[in-house]
């Protein structure tokens, strides 16, 4: 059962009121070390809503049974609930039809499934060439590299700059005959930068070549509409974008997902089955083989109306002061240099400070209740570009604050402290 359209009920949006947003998540009151939790780890993960959480309770104590099989009053609901989820997805970054969705574990998972599935079905041959960036997660070099080792495809890395801004003076020159894809970032997880993928699809696609854009960083943050972009693919994780983990999204033009073969085999991705030969399910369901995480769906299904609840100008302008007076407040500590300094950013603060390594300032802020990412934050690649082992990174959603930005600089002053 596809819900293709439903009638969309226009809902007046929220005032975007900063306590009554903190309110909504619980984890945000919590004490770590006997004081107030300051999280800033959000390009990681986020916290989750109440109707996040509430929709996944909602789920195992009132509809819980297996989807697409029973023709049962539960079976039925259980679909319907995963179903309107799917629906919910589709319009949120406007596709144009719910059989474009694809359900994964996440980002990772649909990045491994556009590249076997791309090799299987002959849109990858060995010999043929995909270009990435120096600024991918490892989630979106990985795969590639493991279908090249395989299969002898040569992988072409478009470099960034000193700003972490993608150099694409020459992008027109790595296009080949042989270039079968191009899969690049929305967003840099490590240096904040937007990267301007609607410019990039549009040179591929005068180059003839397809794009997949990893908008796991983007989700959160900004707008997104497919059709706008004119993008072939585009993959994010439910988990941050306030949804649960074990979730998350390709979205695929029909026509790729169409002549693309299944990626893995089992329970509905079949129509049918012998021992001489199994025939395929349409779309979405060709590629979700086994019982899906249906309550992780439902639990994203209700972020992304938690989120759309929101006028998305207001989140921007709220997350770009945020980045502004983070900015200013960590520029003030003496040797604190900051790592990704492109013109356009989403609220992600990468950097190093002279003489402390970044697990030092990791340990010794948790002490003081405050979670900071420390480490290469999977993109290894970048701390080579930058000659660095690690950095320390403060990413914020929208439901942080300037007074957690002060509470942050007054525990990296701590820590300098320790170490004159
Ligand atoms: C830009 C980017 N791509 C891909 C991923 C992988 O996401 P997941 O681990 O949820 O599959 C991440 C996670 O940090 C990311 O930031």
């Amino acid at each position: 059962m596809l819900v293709e359209n439903k009638e969309i009920v226009e809902v007046s949006k929220r005032i975007f009121n900063i306590d009554e947003i903190r309110a909504d998540f619980p984890l945000l009151h919590r004490t770590v070390n006997g004081k107030s939790l300051v999280y800033l780890d959000n390009a990681a993960t986020t916290q989750k809503p109440n109707s996040v959480i509430e929709a996944i309770k909602n789920y195992y104590t009132f509809e819980n049974a297996n989807i697409h099989r029973g023709l049962y009053f539960l079976s039925e609901l259980a679909t319907e609930s995963f179903e309107n989820a799917r629906l919910r997805i589709k319009e949120f970054i406007n596709a144009l039809s719910v059989s474009e969705i694809i359900f994964v574990r996440g980002a990772t998972e649909a990045i491994n499934l556009v590249a076997t599935s791309m090799y299987r079905g002959g849109l990858l041959n060995d010999g043929d060439e995909v270009i990435l960036s120096e600024m991918e997660h490892h989630a979106n070099i990985v795969p590639w590299q493991i279908v090249a080792k395989n299969n002898n495809i040569k992988i072409k890395v478009i470099p960034i700059d000193d700003d972490g801004e993608l150099i694409l003076d020459n992008l027109s020159d790595f296009f080949t005959e042989k270039t079968k894809l191009v899969s690049i970032v929305h967003i840099s997880n490590t240096l904040g930068t937007i990267n301007p993928v609607k410019e990039i699809i549009k040179t591929a696609h005068d180059n003839g070549v397809p794009v997949l854009i990893d908008g796991s960083q983007a989700v959160p943050h900004t707008k997104v509409d497919v059709q706008d972009l004119d993008c072939d693919f585009y993959v994010f994780s439910g988990h941050k974008m306030f949804g649960p983990t074990g979730i998350g999204v390709l979205y695929g033009k029909t026509e790729f997902l169409k002549i693309m073969p299944p990626y893995q085999g089992g329970g509905d991705m079949i129509r049918t089955v012998s021992f001489e030969g199994t025939t395929f399910n349409d779309l979405p369901n060709k590629f979700e083989a086994g019982t899906p995480n249906i309550v992780g769906g439902i639990g994203l299904g209700a972020a992304i109306n938690y989120i759309d609840s929101f006028d998305n100008s207001e989140i921007v302008l709220h997350e770009k002061g945020l980045l502004d007076y983070a900015t200013e407040r960590l520029l003030e500590i003496d040797g604190l240099k900051i790592i990704g300094t492109a013109k356009m950013k989403t609220p992600v603060i990468s950097f190093t400070i002279d003489g402390i390594h970044p697990y030092d300032i990791g340990t010794i802020i948790d002490t003081d209740g405050i979670a900071l990412r420390t480490g290469h934050h999977c993109t290894q690649p970048i701390m080579k570009r930058y000659n660095l082992p690690a950095t320390s990174r403060a990413s914020f959603a929208f439901y942080n604050t300037k007074e957690e930005i002060d509470k942050l600089h007054d525990g990296l002053i701590k820590v300098k402290r320790m170490f004159s």
